[in-house]
């Protein structure tokens, strides 16, 4: 879905949204169609690339801010889909933030034994939050004009509907047998006070009932995001974390081949470029093609970096991420 498609519900333009976002088109999952079920392409093509079966993985960590359902979660949807049932899953919820977490869960399970061959999927189905019913005309299927409230309403949440799209990725991970390869450490943080810079108000259990009419005419399923302070956070978070990461693991910042950043916006990521002092070629960037997929961003990122045969065996890898929590943080890996 092209921004110009997007400027046919509400009032924005594809000058707007590349300029401060880099953004150039998106995909929404179809009407029906859960996180688990994009998971499942991902998951399958993981696995095939990984040379392996389903019935090899032990574990699946399941990142997703957009689950099938409220509850349960959707990892055992997942793994009833891949027919892998009574494999544990695992479902973590830290939005944006999801993989460098994801990366020290499935490390600990390692180390621990519970686990040896671990999928961490990240899957977003951000569709059903999007401010617009008019999906016909947005898919250019209808040319009737949307209603002047309609438009009024979805202009209302233009910041947060531009920036959001649909995807899946997800990593196989295993033990490296090789000395001095694999995963070296993550620093992760988290900040509660922080949490309704980017939340959902409605369907949470304080209150009764959790979801009603009343919170739909508030619009109050929309995500409410303080995307101006959320970039601020961005920005001076991201490159402290990776320094302090990198100072702990004696790892010079010149020394790492690749920065994996989750892609919520490409200015975010050229501003923690220039924070770092870093060759921008070694910050790679394909939010112009998907938007920001929020917890598949990396796994999607890292899928065309290893097809274009651009990770090369040896190359030392840091993660960065910042997601709704807030949640944040860095992890380095080599391959
Ligand atoms: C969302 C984001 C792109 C908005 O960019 P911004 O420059 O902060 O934009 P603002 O919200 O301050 O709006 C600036 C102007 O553009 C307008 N605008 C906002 N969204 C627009 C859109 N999609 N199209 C056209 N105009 C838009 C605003 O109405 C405002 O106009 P005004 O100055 O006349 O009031 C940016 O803040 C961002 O990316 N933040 C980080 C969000 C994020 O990372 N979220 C995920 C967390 S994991």
């Amino acid at each position: 879905v092209t921004n110009d498609a997007l400027a046919r519900v509400m009032d924005t333009s594809d000058e707007w949204i590349r300029q401060r976002t880099g953004i150039g088109a998106r995909y929404y999952a179809a009407e029906g169609q859960g996180c688990s079920d994009i998971a499942l392409e991902a998951s399958k093509r993981a696995i095939e690339s990984a040379g392996i079966a389903p019935g090899d993985i032990d574990y699946i960590i399941f990142a997703t801010m957009t689950p099938d359902y409220i509850f349960p979660g959707s990892g055992g949807l997942l793994g009833a889909k891949l027919g892998i049932p009574g494999v544990p899953a695992l479902d973590i919820r830290q939005q944006c933030a999801a993989i460098p977490f994801g990366l020290q869960v499935a490390d600990g399970l390692m180390q621990t034994g519970a686990a040896e061959t671990i999928l961490l999927v990240g899957a977003e189905a951000h569709a059903g939050f999007m401010p617009w019913n008019d999906w016909d005309v947005l898919y250019g299927q209808s040319d009737r004009t949307v209603s002047p409230e309609a438009r009024e309403r979805a202009s209302r949440h233009r910041g947060l509907a531009v920036i959001f799209g649909d995807g899946a990725g997800a990593l196989v991970l295993r033990r490296s047998r090789k000395a001095h390869h694999g995963y070296i450490g993550a620093l992760l943080h988290t900040d509660g006070r922080h949490a309704e810079h980017i939340f959902i108000h409605a369907g949470g259990f304080r209150r009764r009932p959790y979801i009603s009419e009343d919170m739909i005419r508030k619009e109050e399923h929309i995500p409410r995001m303080d995307g101006k302070d959320l970039f601020k956070k961005a920005v001076t978070k991201l490159p402290a974390v990776a320094r302090e990461l990198c100072k702990r693991h004696h790892v010079q910042l010149d020394e790492i081949d690749w920065f994996i950043a989750h892609q919520a916006n490409d200015r975010i990521n050229s501003s923690v470029t220039e924070a770092l002092q870093v060759d921008p070629n070694k910050v790679p960037s394909n939010i112009e093609r998907y938007g920001n997929t929020s917890g598949a961003t990396i796994p999607i990122l890292m899928d065309e970096l290893l097809r274009d045969g651009k990770l090369k065996e040896g190359d030392l890898l840091c993660f960065l991420a910042l997601g709704a929590g807030l949640h944040w943080g860095a992890a380095l890996m080599r391959l």
